[in-house]
C-alpha cells in the first residue's frame, strides 16, 4: 500500500489532520501537497492539542519524514514560527523536508489578499487573508519566487525586482498604496529566513521516489477540501489550489499509478467558513447546538463556522472527483442527543431534482435540499471503542451514507483524540 491520499470532501475542517496523524502510524512519509497556512489541522494526542498550519500532520511520530511538497505556498516566517513552537513543546522537526519548488508567500501577497477582499466589499470571498490567492496567482503569472531562490542571492534579487516592478504598480495605481522596497524584503528573506530554512530544503520529488522504490509508504495530506477546489469547488468561493486527489499527484510529484488508497474525510454534518453557497445550511437552535458541542470555530482564524446537515449530493461528487476508496466520517459524537437527524439526498429547483451536483453553479445557489429524516440517538458515543457498541440509530446513519454514495464508511470519529476512531467492517466491497 505505497501511496494513500487523505482528502477533504466538503468545505474543509473535516478532521484531515486527525486522520492523517492516525494513519501515519503505518507510513514512512507524510506530505502536504497544496495550500499553505490557510489550513489549520488539529491533532489531539495524550490530552495535548497541536494545531498545525504548514507542518504535515505526521510530525508527532519519530519514524515519519514530514514533507512540504512542491504544490504548497510557504510563508517562511510562519513556517519558522511553527517549527519553533513545536520545538518548544519538545517535538523534533529536524527531519522536515521542504521542496525547493514550493512557492514563497511574500509580504505583498498578504497585503494584496487584504486589499482584494476590501475592494470586493459585500462580494468578498471571506479568505483567510494569508496571501494564498495572490501567491498562487503570481505562480501562474510566472512572477513567483520559489523556496530554492532563497539559496541563490542573485536570482532572488533579480526575481524580486521583476515581481515588484509589476506589483508596486498594482499597489500604487489600483489600490493607492505606497510601493514596497526590495531591500527590506530581501533582507528578511535572505538574511533572516534563508539560513534557518536551508537545512530543510531539498529535492522532495527525488526523495519520495527513492522511498517508493524502497517499498516505503507515503501519505499525501490534503488541505482545504473538494468544494474549495479551484476547478471543482463552488467558484469563486474557493481556494486557489487543487485539494482534490489529482492535486495530490501534481503537488507531490507522484504519478497516479502509485496511489492505492484515497480516504475521503467527511464530517457527520457539514461546515463552511467564509462566503459561498451552502444548500443544507442551518440557522436555528440545532445550528447553535452543533457549533457549541462541535466547537465549530476555525483552528486558524477563530471564525465561527457555518453549519448544516450532511449533504450526500456533495459526498457523491467527492467520491467521483477523488476516486475515494473509503470514507472516514468524523464528529459522529457531535450528533448525539439530536432527536431527529436530516440527510440531504437531492437538490430541488423549479420542479427539477438533482442527485448529482448540478453543473450550473446558480442552481447550487438557489436549490433547496430534499431530506430524508432519520431518528437520532441519545447515548454518549465518545467512549465507544468497538463499532458494534454503536446505538442502532447511529449504525443505520452510517449504513445509509455508504449505501447512498457507494463506498464504505470505514473509519468513524467519536471524539477529537487520536484513539477516538472506530474501524468498521462494512458490507460494501472496496
Ligand atoms: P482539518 O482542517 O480537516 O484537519 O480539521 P480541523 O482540525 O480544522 O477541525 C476539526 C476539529 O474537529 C478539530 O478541532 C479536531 O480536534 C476535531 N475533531 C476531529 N475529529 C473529531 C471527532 O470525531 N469528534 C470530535 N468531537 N471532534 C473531532
Ligand atoms: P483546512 O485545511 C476551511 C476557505 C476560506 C475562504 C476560502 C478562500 O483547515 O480544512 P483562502 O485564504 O484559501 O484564499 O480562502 O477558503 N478556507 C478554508 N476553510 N478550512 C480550511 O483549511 C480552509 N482554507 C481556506 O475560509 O472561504
Ligand atoms: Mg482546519
Amino acid at each position: 500500500m505505497p501511496v494513500t491520499i487523505v482528502v477533504g470532501t466538503q468545505w474543509g475542517d473535516e478532521g484531515k489532520g486527525k486522520l492523517t496523524d492516525l494513519l501515519a502510524a503505518k507510513m514512512h512519509f507524510v506530505v502536504r501537497y497544496q495550500g499553505g497556512h490557510n489550513a489549520g489541522h488539529t491533532l489531539v494526542v495524550d490530552g495535548q492539542r497541536f494545531p498545525l498550519q504548514l507542518v504535515p500532520s505526521g510530525i508527532l511520530y519519530l519514524h515519519i519524514t514530514p514533507v512540504i511538497g512542491n504544490g504548497v505556498v510557504i510563508d517562511p516566517k510562519v513556517l519558522i514560527e511553527e517549527i519553533k513552537t513545536l520545538e518548544s513543546r519538545d517535538i523534533d522537526s529536524s527531519a522536515l523536508k521542504v521542496s525547493g519548488n514550493a512557492h514563497l508567500i511574500m509580504p505583498y501577497h498578504v497585503e494584496l489578499d487584504t486589499l482584494h477582499e476590501r475592494h470586493l466589499g459585500r462580494s468578498r470571498l471571506g479568505t483567510t487573508k494569508r496571501g494564498i490567492g495572490p501567491a498562487y496567482a503570481d505562480r501562474a503569472m510566472r512572477l513567483g519566487l520559489r523556496v530554492q531562490d532563497l539559496l541563490d542571492r542573485d536570482i532572488f534579487h533579480a526575481k524580486l525586482k521583476v515581481a515588484l516592478n509589476h506589483t508596486n504598480k498594482v499597489l500604487a495605481k489600483v489600490f493607492n498604496r505606497l510601493p514596497l522596497t526590495p531591500e527590506d524584503i530581501a533582507e528578511k528573506y535572505l538574511d533572516e529566513y534563508a539560513p534557518i530554512l536551508k537545512p530543510y530544503i531539498c529535492d522532495t520529488v527525488a526523495l519520495l521516489h527513492e522511498a517508493l522504490e524502497a517499498g516505503q509508504n507515503v501519505l499525501l495530506e490534503g488541505a482545504q477540501a473538494t468544494f474549495l477546489d479551484l476547478d471543482h469547488g463552488t467558484y469563486p468561493f474557493v481556494t486557489s489550489s487543487n485539494p482534490t486527489a489529482g492535486g495530490a499527484c501534481t503537488g507531490s510529484g507522484i504519478g497516479p499509478l502509485h496511489v492505492t488508497r484515497v480516504v475521503g474525510i467527511a464530517k457527520a454534518y457539514v461546515t463552511r467558513v467564509g462566503s459561498g453557497p451552502f444548500v443544507t445550511e442551518l440557522f436555528d437552535e440545532i445550528a447553535d447546538r452543533i457549533v457549541d458541542v462541535g466547537v465549530e470555530y476555525g483552528t486558524n482564524t477563530g471564525r465561527r463556522r457555518r453549519v448544516g446537515w450532511l449533504d450526500l449530493v456533495m459526498l457523491r461528487q467527492a467520491v467521483r472527483l477523488n476516486s475515494l476508496t473509503e470514507i472516514a466520517l468524523t464528529k459522529l459524537d457531535v450528533l448525539s442527543d439530536i432527536q431527529q437527524l436530516k440527510v440531504c439526498v437531492a437538490y430541488k429547483m423549479n420542479g427539477k431534482r438533482f442527485e448529482s451536483i448540478p453543473y450550473h453553479q446558480s442552481v447550487i445557489h438557489q436549490a433547496e435540499a430534499e431530506y430524508v429524516e432519520m431518528p437520532g440517538w441519545s447515548t454518549d458515543i465518545s467512549g465507544i471503542t468497538d463499532p458494534q457498541q454503536l446505538p442502532a440509530a447511529a449504525a443505520d446513519y452510517l449504513a445509509f451514507i455508504e449505501d447512498a454514495v457507494g463506498v464504505p464508511v470505514r473509519l468513524v470519529g467519536v471524539g477529537p483524540a487520536r484513539e477516538q476512531v472506530l474501524e468498521r467492517q462494512t458490507c460494501l466491497q472496496d
